[in-house]
């Protein structure tokens, strides 16, 4: 069988593919154009493709012979599932491997801000450091603040346990009561609204859906403290982006930590020029460590999906389910 693979991913992955397929990869260090993958994919049972990749309708009906879609990545907003659902093709994706790995990115971004990381460096980098002053580039604490965690899935769950050696009270909005959250820490659910009125510090972690788009609005901007700070890991477009700007340049928070965008790999120019924000290239899941987990799991949800077995990640089983008999 033949499989196509829209990046290069870690080379575990890829041997572990070419073990069981002929393969073939993408060979350009960048993102395929809709019409490459099209081109791609023709004649291949599988495809391997990134979140970065337009996997829509047409895509998915492009190729008859497409039997199975193994995405490098958790989340999967770019993939049409109900599509490949339509046309019974299993989707996968990589959960799990990535929860610490991303929640601590989350971490890292929020002491970032919190303490002005970047701003610190770049100011001493650039030689303005005089001397030990009193009120230089002056923080927020973290230790025994509040915290909100919008989506406790795994995450978002991963986020809020790390947070117990600063003794912090943590908030948490969910349609689901998060046991782990409440028995370890105390935590306490409550609404969108009273997270942002109250926290601190606040992490989004809930997926991109059409309810999850602009979730963070200017509205629930102006609901946060002048001190707190916003931070994204999950999906750009969660966050209005153009809002945020008047947020952070009007000072309405103290500041925002950014792994995703509302039109990756753009941004806005504002965004770029502002001291309150930290900014990464979508690295969440960016480790040596969980990156190959990631392949290899693509790797093994593809080879089991195309021997005809249930992928362990598949996104879509309703594909297995057996038609009723008339
Ligand atoms: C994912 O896998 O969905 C993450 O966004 C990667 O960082």
């Amino acid at each position: 069988m033949k499989i196509f693979v829209t990046r290069k991913i870690p080379k575990p992955g890829l041997d572990a593919l070419q073990k069981e397929f002929t393969l073939e990869v993408n060979p350009f260090d960048r993102v395929l154009s809709k019409e490459e993958i099209i081109e791609g994919i023709k004649g291949k049972d599988g495809l391997v493709c990134l979140l970065t990749d337009p996997i829509d309708k047409e895509v998915i009906n492009a190729e008859p012979h497409l039997k199975m879609i193994a995405s490098y990545a958790v989340g999967y907003d770019n993939i049409d599932i109900a599509a490949a659902t339509k046309r019974g093709i299993p989707v996968s994706n990589t959960p799990g491997v990535l929860t610490e790995t991303t929640a601590e990115l989350a971490w890292a971004l929020l002491f970032s801000v919190a303490r002005r990381i970047v701003e610190g460096d770049m100011f001493t980098r650039e030689g303005n450091f005089k001397g030990w002053a009193p009120m230089l580039m002056l923080g927020q604490d973290v230790s025994h603040k509040t915290l909100g965690v919008i989506g406790t899935g795994r995450i978002g769950t991963a986020f809020g346990l790390k947070s117990k050696g600063f003794h912090m009270n943590v908030l948490y909005a969910d349609e689901q009561k998060n046991e782990q959250l409440e028995k370890q820490l105390g935590a306490k659910k409550v609404s969108l609204s009273k997270l942002l009125i109250e926290s601190d510090f606040i992490s989004i972690h809930v997926p991109l859906t059409k309810a999850t788009h602009h979730l963070i609005d200017e509205k629930q901007l102006h609901l946060m403290k002048k001190t707190a700070v916003l931070i994204n890991t999950a999906r750009g477009p969660i966050v209005n982006e153009k809002a945020l700007v008047k947020a952070l340049t009007g000072q309405w928070i103290f500041g925002a930590g950014l792994d995703v965008y509302e039109n990756e790999p753009e941004l806005s120019e504002e965004l770029k020029k502002l001291k309150n924000v930290v900014l990464q290239p979508h690295t969440g899941s960016g480790t040596i460590e969980t990156r190959t987990k990631m392949a290899l799991i693509a790797a093994e949800n593809m080879i089991i999906g195309l021997k005809g077995g249930i992928p362990p990640n598949c996104v879509n089983e309703e594909v297995f389910q057996k038609k009723p008999t008339t």
